[in-house]
């Protein structure tokens, strides 16, 4: 199907240079696949994939010397992309399968574009915009790609085994388009077939890298209402594959008439809420993202979400299998389950690929102090107990108030309103102490150097338990924020000890 569009589309002057250059070496080529889906979603898309009936990498090349642009070329897979005014531009031979008579292995060579369309995720990724001068902006759509993205569909051109089994990782990404492209006046739904495929080709999963499969997961945890996928995930059996520790979350258990809270709907409750706050305070400008680089703090205004902060909200109840017990009188309980949790955080890092730095320390940072702003809210709230969660929690302390925050979920709302107004009443304090005593970006005012210089000794232990004893007497209270009453204490506590000052 072809048709003609007013439309702006293709108006930067890249596709008309595109579209020349083919002409001249006489080649066919096409805007594909998601710039495409976006221009008809009103979406911004600044990556732009180019299929060529012939060489992608010879009309990469020759775009490349008319534009003045390098050109990187990735022979191995027959592809090469340029960077053309802030847009990257990717080029590829169309490509079709065929069966060789002795053999069931598809071999793969050079097709058409209609045949490379067929190879194609969804039809809703299938779409093409011809770049040839007599039918320049027309689109192609041979399976009804704008339809089913009118309509909120997700679909694969070809029977969905097919496709899937083409490239395993396509069903996580059908998952994650019925998320991202799902807006509160359109739900977008995969397909029965398509689910029903999934769920027979789970084992399929296992071939794909662990990189790859977090790549997906990290694109579904930033979208606005991640949980979608996560209910998809688990609906088609796929969340074994992806999470195993968080599918060990589903379910209750009732005894001597006594339940407990469903973990697995509660966590997708809680990254829901997470999303929704930071999207809230992001664009009232109330987050900010602290980065240390050679020991200097820069400091910047959050403008898009933290993907560390979706892990957080993901696992902050990831300990909680292994810390239930039954207690006649209690009922169900998960203590520990915040240390048990942090505790688990580094090893499905390791597990998944993912980085082991400081975005692992902070998502188990987050895991292990997610109760102690909700205790406060509950306790008396003293100054020193907010000095110590300031002191904890660091800069981090904004994030971590707004996961707790979303972490209050009960069916009672006379509850959830009075611990969200309690809530606020924790907040000011936090404001207030902070404003005081400056916690958040503690340094002990005294330094192992000036132990050192006043008592004439080598690095030991009495160093940690002086200074040990400062730090915790100013998060206490005992002493002010400032080096005059720190030394004092320090003289005092030395002189406990037995150090006598060399001056
Ligand atoms: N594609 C595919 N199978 C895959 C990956 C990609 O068929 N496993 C095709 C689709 O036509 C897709 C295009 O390649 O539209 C470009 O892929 P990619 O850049 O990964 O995705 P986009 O659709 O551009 O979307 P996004 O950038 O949001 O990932």
């Amino acid at each position: 199907m072809a048709g003609n569009f007013e439309n702006h589309f293709l108006d930067d002057e890249i596709f008309g240079i595109v579209s020349a250059v083919a002409r001249e070496k006489g080649m066919r080529a096409f805007v594909i696949g998601g710039f495409v889906r976006d221009c008809f979603l009103g979406r911004e898309c600044k990556d732009i994939d180019i299929v060529v009936e012939g060489s992608g990498i010879e009309l990469a090349t020759a775009v490349g010397a008319r534009v003045h642009s390098r050109v990187n070329v990735f022979r191995n897979f027959g592809t090469a992309m340029l960077r053309f005014r802030g847009m990257e531009i990717e080029f590829v031979g169309a490509r079709r399968e065929s069966y060789d008579r002795n053999s069931r292995k598809p071999v793969v060579e050079d097709g058409t574009l209609q045949e490379d369309q067929l190879r194609r995720d969804f039809t809703i990724n299938a779409m093409a915009f011809s770049l040839q001068t007599e039918d320049f902006g027309s689109l192609v759509d041979p399976f009804g790609g704008i339809q089913d993205l009118a309509a909120g569909i997700i679909r694969t051109p070809l029977e969905p085994c097919r496709t899937y089994s083409d490239d395993p990782l396509r069903m996580l990404r059908a998952i994650r388009f019925a998320t991202k492209l799902s807006t509160p006046e359109l739900r977008f739904t995969i397909v029965p077939e398509s689910l029903k495929a999934m769920g027979e080709m789970k084992d399929r999963m296992l071939i794909l890298s662990r990189e790859r499969i977090v790549e997906e997961l990290n694109k579904i945890l930033v979208t606005p209402k991640p949980s979608m996928a996560f209910q998809l995930l688990d609906e088609t059996g796929l969340l074994e594959y992806v999470l195993p520790q968080l599918a060990a979350l589903k379910g209750t258990e009732t005894m001597e008439g006594k339940g407990h809270k469903e973990n697995f709907s509660h966590t997708l409750e809680v990254l829901d809420n997470v999303a929704a706050a930071e999207i809230a305070a992001i664009a009232e400008g109330k987050l900010n993202d602290y980065d240390f680089e050679d020991g200097v703090e820069t400091v910047k205004v959050r403008k898009s979400p933290n993907l560390w902060l979706r892990w957080a909200a993901l696992l902050h109840d990831i300990g909680k299998p292994r810390s239930k017990k039954f207690d006649p009188q209690q009922g169900w309980t998960f203590h520990g389950h915040e240390h048990i949790g942090a505790r688990m955080v580094p090893k499905i890092f390791q597990e998944m690929k993912m980085p082991l730095n400081e975005k692992m320390k902070y998502v188990q940072k987050l895991v292990g102090l997610h109760l102690r702003p909700i205790a406060l809210v509950t306790e008396e709230v003293t100054d020193s107990a907010v000095r110590r969660l300031l002191f904890d929690a660091g800069n981090d302390i904004d994030d971590l108030m707004l996961l707790c925050d979303a972490d209050i979920t009960s069916k009672n709302p006379n509850k959830v309103a009075r611990l969200h107004n309690n809530f606020v009443l924790v907040r000011q304090k936090l404001v207030e102490v902070e404003a005081k005593d400056e916690i958040r970006n503690f340094k002990n005012p005294i330094t192992g150097e000036h132990v050192m210089e006043v008592y004439g000794i080598p690095p030991c232990r009495e160093i940690g338990i002086i200074k040990d004893y400062v730090k915790d007497s100013i998060l206490d209270g005992v002493i002010g924020n400032n080096f005059e009453e720190a030394d004092a204490l320090m003289r005092r506590k030395a002189e406990e000890i037995g150090l006598v000052p060399v001056k």
